[in-house]
This record gives structure tokens, sequence and C-alpha cells, in this order.
């Protein structure tokens, strides 16, 4: 029998319809869109509005959009796997409501949280238990509503976040197309540097904490960023060296959208040209664990069978990591 790897046989995206610009930013925050798009690229971000709706709404929207594209029956669906750094509710899966939702009657489900590279950690995991030969249909969510976390006050934060969902499907492949090799890392010292410290854990919020702002995102946007270039193309090197690929071998860049010359900096350092960087973050900003579906959604149509992607990333934590996966389909 041949050896089973884990391919992404389908894709779905959603973001809500609300978009905040640039140029309403600057009625909120001392910025402007020059500087905003010259130092992130950012030009817009989209942001959930409704009342009561938190990123199991955009999860569901995803995978509902994957499910109506690709014509799968949900029932059919084994796992739910719920990338996210902002799940609904504390004590209640995030996972469990949205595979309930989208009619997964038959799957158990589970949220994953690993900041920035949720939804590439995520990968990795579907991808086991595909491989295991156990399983044949696992679907994988980033979805997160970053606006919740996010003070609008914060001019070092809240220019760069936005909200949105995307959602893969893996399946066993035996031509040996999906996920071909990963390499992943953490590093818990890099945690002062990008935290939302009350509301969790070890601080539970307090009055005074939120009058504070402290229950939300806090970032050292210079520190973090260092950390991201140097990491992301790091492991973007090792895993080319490692399977033997040159540039030229690769077709796509799938980059975390967290600002565009952390981007640039990865393409260039493994001398990659511009058409092969996949690039969506002018119009999303940072949805964190949305950014790699997302992008997958955009570019779905130009992906061909075969094609060599290489998936990097970088956030909380600290935690990063870079995927080699080879594209199974034509759309
Ligand atoms: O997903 C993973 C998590 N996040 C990231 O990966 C984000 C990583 N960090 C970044 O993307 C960047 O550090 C930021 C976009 C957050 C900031 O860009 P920067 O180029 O690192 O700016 P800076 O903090 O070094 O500030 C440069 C200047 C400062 O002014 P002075 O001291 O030079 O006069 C800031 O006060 O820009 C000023 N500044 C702003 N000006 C207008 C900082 N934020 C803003 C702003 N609008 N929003």
């Amino acid at each position: 029998m041949s050896k089973i790897s884990a391919a992404i046989t389908a894709v779905g995206g959603y973001v809500p319809d609300y978009v905040l610009t640039n140029k309403m930013l600057e009625d909120m925050v001392d910025t402007n869109d020059e500087w905003i798009t010259t130092r992130t690229g950012i030009k817009e971000r989209r942001i959930l509005k409704e009342e009561g709706q938190g990123t199991s709404y955009l999860a569901i929207k995803a995978a509902q959009n994957l499910i109506d594209k690709s014509g799968i029956n949900p029932k059919d669906i084994e796992l739910v796997i719920v990338a996210t750094a902002t799940p609904d509710m504390k004590a209640a899966s995030t996972s469990a409501y949205t595979a309930t939702k989208i009619g997964a009657t038959n799957a158990f489900s589970f949220d994953l949280e690993a900041a920035c590279s949720s939804f590439l950690y995520g990968m990795s995991v579907a991808a086991r238990y595909i491989e295991s030969g156990k399983y044949k249909k696992v679907l994988l969510i980033g979805a997160d509503k970053n606006s919740s976390m996010i003070n609008y006050e914060d001019r070092a934060t809240c220019i760069i976040f936005g909200d949105g969902g995307g959602a893969v499907l893996f399946e066993p492949n035996e031509e040996d197309l999906g996920l071909q090799d990963e390499f992943l890392r953490s590093d818990g010292s890099g945690r002062e540097f990008l935290q939302a410290t009350y509301g969790g854990s070890s601080y539970p919020s307090t009055p005074e904490a939120i009058k504070d702002h402290k229950h939300q995102v806090f970032q050292d946007g210079k520190t973090v960023f260092k950390n991201a270039v140097f990491n992301m193309a790091d492991v973007a090197v090792k895993i080319l060296d490692r399977n033997n690929l040159t540039t030229k071998d690769v077709s796509w860049l799938v980059a975390h959208q967290a600002n565009k010359r952390i981007i640039d900096a990865t393409a260039n350092r493994i001398e990659l040209e511009e058409e092969k960087v996949m690039m969506n973050i002018e119009k999303y900003g940072n949805t964190t664990s949305a950014t790699l579906p997302l992008l997958l959604n955009d570019y779905e149509s130009q992906l061909k069978k075969g094609d060599n992607l290489i998936f990097a990333a970088f956030g909380g934590g600290f935690t990063w990591g870079s995927i080699y996966l080879k594209w199974a389909y034509n759309s």
C-alpha cells in the first residue's frame, strides 16, 4: 500500500461586511493613511459588528462557504478543529458549537490556540490524524474576532488587526501530494512582548484592569517585528534546505499577514519574486488564525495540482514555523 499523505482538497473563507479604512482610523487615533500604508501595507480591515456574535460566527460562515463550494456532506466530517486566539467564551469549546451549527454531527471537535501560528500548528495536527489512516475528513478552520480584544485608542495595535475566518478540508492522498514537511518552534520568553495580560487565569479581569485597557492586546511592535523577520525567514530557509528545494521549485509563499514588510523580508531571504508571494494584507489586515486560509481562498483559482507551497507564520508566545505542502487539485 502506498503511503498516505494529508492533502488539502477544499477551501472556504469569510470576512464581515463592515470595512474599517485607514481614513476612518485617522479620526480615532493619531495616525494617517500614508504611515499605515508604508509601514504595514494595510489599507483596510473587516470588523464583525453584530451584537453577541463571536469567533464561531466567522468560523461557521467560512466552513459553510467550503461546504457549499465543495459539495461535501457535513455528516461525513469526522473532526473539526477551530484554530483561534479569540474563542467565543471561556470553558465552552468554540469548535463544538461550530461543528454542530454546520451540521457536522458525526464529528468530534476541539480548539487549538497558538496565537498567530494557530492555523499553521493546526495544519500539523490535522495532517497527523489523516496520516494515521484512521480519519478521512478533517476540517481545519482558522478564525479570529480580533476586534474583541483590541483597544481602539492604541495606535500600536488597532491599525493592524481585523476579523475573518478561513477553512480547509484535509483528506488522504496516495499520490504523495499534501503536507510534506514541517518545522515548528516556540519560545515562551517572548510572551512579555505581545499579550492581553488580564482576563486569563493568571490575572482575572478586574474593573480597574478593564478601565486601564489591560484586558486588551498590548505589543512591543519593534521587538515582535524583529523576531518575526528573523524567525520566519530562518524557518523558511530551513524547510527549503531540508527538502532540497531551490527558489525555482517554490510556486507560492503563503506567509502570515501581520506586516507587509515582514512578508517581503521573508520572500527576499529566500530570493523569491513578488509574483509568487500571496498577499491580501491590504484588504484584511492581520486576522491572526485566518490569514493563511484566507490567502488560499483568495488565490485558489491560481493554484495548480503539484504546486509547491511554503507556509510560514510567527505570533505571540512566541510561536512560529514553516510547512511545505504540495497542492492537490486544479480548481
Ligand atoms: O502577528 C504577529 C503579531 N504582530 C506583528 O507581527 C506586528 C509586528 N510589528 C509591526 O508590525 C510594527 O512594529 C508596527 C506596525 C506595530 C509599528 O511599526 P514600526 O515601524 O516598528 O514603528 P515604530 O513602533 O518603530 O515607530 C516609528 C515611529 C514612532 O515615532 P518616532 O518615535 O519615530 O517619532 C512612533 O511613535 O512611528 C510612530 N508610530 C505611528 N505613527 C503613526 C507608531 N505607530 C504609529 C501609527 N501612526 N499607528
